[in-house]
């Protein structure tokens, strides 16, 4: 089976201003993915951006792939606009997984982090304690959906528009770090944005608790041969695309 593929556009569907839901049906058998691996997309006969992009699964249904993402510059654009029955140039599954959680486990999606979890919370249907935050609730998509998979959905808004107000990775670590709090020792999932991240790390390192995070770098090639996404770990350096995109917390310098 290859992880070259042409596969053709069964939906596209504008879920906000900004955030696309792409649903592909490959043209040839292909290969499962795993929940936190990727794959590079690319609109045929599309010579700029000249790169393929990389995107996280966010769900398999039917045969069909799909992939939730943020319009940000020139090739999401082009990937927002294709229409039903359109082919598009697709690379993968690549990058490694999340690992398999063996009870309940905190999930922590930031923003359009959410693409990335969402394949381990169905996969592990009714076991996530699912913190999601975003500035606004605008840029909150498919609640329902999540709130029926999740063992528990705790929604953050920076400006308080839905749910708590403030930051999720705090909600998380505070709702962690209670006495006696039923998601001790639960392992943590995280992703989204570099800062958030971050801050995950500085309330959650030190504790004892297993936490696993997805990187988003910039990449060329995507499998491992172009060094492009490297990002410094504790003893080396890692490439995002071949020894993440997921990685322990404590494995990367932050
Ligand atoms: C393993 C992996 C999985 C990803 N999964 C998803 C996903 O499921 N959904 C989703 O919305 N996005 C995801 N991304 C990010 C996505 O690849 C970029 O948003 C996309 O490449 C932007 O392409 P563009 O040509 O539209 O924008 P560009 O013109 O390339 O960039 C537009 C702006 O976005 C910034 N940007 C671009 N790529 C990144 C990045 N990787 N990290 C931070 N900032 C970036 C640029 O600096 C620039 O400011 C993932 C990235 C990686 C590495
Ligand atoms: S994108 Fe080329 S090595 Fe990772």
């Amino acid at each position: 089976m290859s992880r070259f593929f042409k596969a053709e556009i069964s939906g596209s569907d504008i879920l906000n201003s900004d955030i696309c839901l792409l649903s592909l049906k490959p043209h040839a058998e292909y290969e499962h993915p795993l929940p936190g691996q990727f794959y590079m997309l690319q609109a045929i006969g599309c010579y700029d951006p000249l790169l393929k992009r990389p995107f996280s699964i966010f769900s398999i249904k039917n045969n069909n792939l799909s992939f939730l993402f943020r319009v940000r510059g020139k090739a999401t654009k082009i990937l927002s606009s294709l229409k039903k029955g359109e082919v598009i140039d697709v690379i993968g599954p690549l990058g490694n997984s999340y690992p398999e959680p063996g009870s309940d486990f905190v999930a922590v999606a930031g923003g359009v982090g959410v693409a990335s979890l969402y394949n381990l919370i169905e996969k592990y249907s009714c076991r996530a304690h699912f913190f999601y935050g975003a500035k606004t609730k605008d840029e909150l998509v498919l609640l329902d959906k999540i709130s029926s998979l999740a063992k528990e959905l705790t929604i953050v808004t920076q400006d308080c528009s839905c749910g708590l107000e403030g930051v999720v990775t705090d909600a998380c670590a505070d709702a962690i770090c209670i006495p006696d709090s039923a998601l001790n020792g639960l392992p943590v999932y995280a992703c989204g944005p570099n800062p958030m991240l971050k801050a995950l790390h500085s309330r959650l390192s030190g504790k004892g608790i297993k936490c696993y995070v997805s990187l988003e770098e910039h990449m060329a090639c995507g499998v491992g041969a172009c060094l492009g996404c490297v990002v410094k770990g504790i003893n080396e350096y890692k490439r995002v695309c071949k020894e993440g995109p997921v990685f322990s917390m404590d494995e990367i310098q932050w």
